[in-house]
């Protein structure tokens, strides 16, 4: 979510930051200036910087980062919500240490036995009929829309401002809020056809879902959610809105594509759309099914997958060098067995922990009397959650339901943004995202606890020194 410019009282306050920060941490700090000159912008991923500082990491295990000099860190990012059991689980690096003594893991451009059984195991616990993987969230949302385009003959994709599907062409538009407002493109260089293709609708929000389908109905090939918003807020879709979107798509002859690259095993060993009890015809994986390896895949309808088949070669999913990679799949089958087979302990202890940081943050919000929005709440359909995050409005706060509340048009203006918060935090031994992020098992008594701690010590030090003011 944008922030607004920091206004010069913040401006000041990001300088002491920095100054204590590379005190602090002096090896990263020093890092930072060799980085700048060979990667740009100093990482391969956006997020993983924010300014003025950032740590960079020696190792991570469980709950927590270390950071060059020592420090230890409790981390709340998890490798971009992927780590769902903390950093380094022991029993993925166990497996895929046997996987290397064995002779196997690298590529090797064959078939082998790991593919299968993680693809039965996983359209097992979906309720899909068939799969394929590939190595990204974004090339599987890619190919999701391009078999939908195919299957459908159409041309129009509707997705939901602010919700992000990752960086390829029919996911690049209303990403984001701009001065207010989700229309436009988020990336030069798109093909002429993306503004008038993708279209959007509000997120939790079926009747402007509805007013799209009135105005194109008939060229809708795919409508694309998130059934958890994840980047745009940590949101759960109501239920009127999935259910709207499925009856809506089907009238209309559109396909359905969930996205569930956030949602998928975060929230019970399986997808999140059969809680809602809803099927979309197709269901994209990623983030937590790799157990820490690059692993994504595109799940659903025999038929619709069928066009990337041998048989039809009408949409081009087959490519990848590094696609099913065994080392990768052995990860994510190892973390996708472990889920299933512990399904009753480990949802209910990530939603404690995550009751935990959001009463605990709102609670403390309260006393220093500020506007958060926080979200991660559970609904009437998604029983706990690990989520929590963390805004700071004007002059409102409250549990979002739409990214408009927080960063659209007539939100609250954020004051206090990621990169002031963050920080303020890093100082306190905390590495967050998007206000906080999620928990993991790895996260005990004791980090909850130093957690809210410390992030009460960040706010005070931000209040006293005006930054909430402005
Ligand atoms: C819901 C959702 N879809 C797609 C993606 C893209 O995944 P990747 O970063 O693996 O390309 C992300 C990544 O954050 C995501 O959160």
């Amino acid at each position: 979510m944008p922030t607004l410019p920091p206004s010069p009282a913040q401006d000041a306050i990001l300088r002491d930051l920095t100054r204590e920060l590379a005190a602090r941490y002096p090896q990263s700090a020093a890092r930072c200036d060799r980085r700048r000159v060979a990667l740009l912008d100093q990482t391969s991923h956006a997020v993983r910087w924010n300014e003025p500082f950032m740590v960079t990491v020696a190792r991570c295990d469980g709950a927590a980062i270390h950071e060059l000099g020592g420090a230890r860190l409790i981390d709340y990012w998890q490798g971009h919500f992927a780590n769902l059991l903390g950093h380094n689980p022991p029993l993925v690096r166990a497996a895929l240490q046997a996987t290397l003594a064995e002779g196997r893991g690298l590529q090797s451009g064959m078939l082998h036995d790991v593919e299968h059984e993680f693809a039965e195991l996983l359209v097992q616990r979906t309720g899909t009929e068939t799969l394929r993987f590939t190595t990204s969230g974004a090339l599987a949302t890619f190919y999701a829309v391009l078999l939908a385009r195919g299957f459908t003959g159409r041309r129009a994709v509707v997705k939901a401002a602010g919700g992000w599907h990752g960086s390829q062409p029919f996911a690049l538009k209303g990403v984001a809020a701009r001065a207010g407002s989700f229309d436009h493109l988020e990336s030069e260089g798109l093909p002429g056809s993306t503004q008038d293709d993708v279209e959007l609708c509000g997120y939790n929000d079926a009747a402007s879902l509805e007013r799209v389908f009135e105005r194109r109905g008939g060229e809708v090939a795919c409508v694309i959610l998130e059934p958890w918003l994840g980047a745009g807020g940590g949101i759960g879709a109501t239920p009127e809105f999935l259910r709207a979107a499925r009856e809506l798509s089907a009238r209309h002859g559109a396909l359905l594509i969930h996205d569930e690259i956030i949602a998928g095993f975060r929230f019970r060993a399986g997808d999140l759309s059969a809680m809602y009890g809803i099927r979309p015809d197709l269901l994209v994986l990623g983030k937590v099914i790799g157990g820490g390896m690059p692993v994504a895949a595109v799940c659903g309808r025999r038929d619709v997958m069928a066009l990337a088949s041998r048989a039809m070669r009408r949409v081009k999913f087959e490519g990848g060098t590094y696609s099913a990679h065994e080392l990768s799949l052995v990860a994510g089958l190892t973390m996708v067995r472990h889920l299933v087979g512990h399904e009753a302990e480990i949802y209910p202890a990530l939603a404690r922990r995550g009751a935990t940081l959001r009463d605990g943050l709102e609670r403390i919000a309260r006393e220093l009397r500020l506007p958060a929005w926080i979200s991660g709440w559970p609904n009437e359909v998604v029983a706990g959650s690990s989520v929590c995050h963390v805004r700071f409005g004007r002059d409102r706060g409250g549990r979002p339901l739409r990214p408009e509340e927080t960063g659209g048009p007539g939100a609250a203006h954020p004051v206090v943004g990621e990169d002031l918060l963050r920080a303020a935090l890093l100082l306190e031994g905390l590495s967050v995202h998007n206000g906080l992020g999620a928990a993991s098992t790895a996260h005990g008594e004791a980090e909850l606890r130093a957690t809210l701690v410390g992030y009460r010590r960040a706010l005070e030090r931000l209040v006293a020194a005006g930054a909430f003011a402005g």
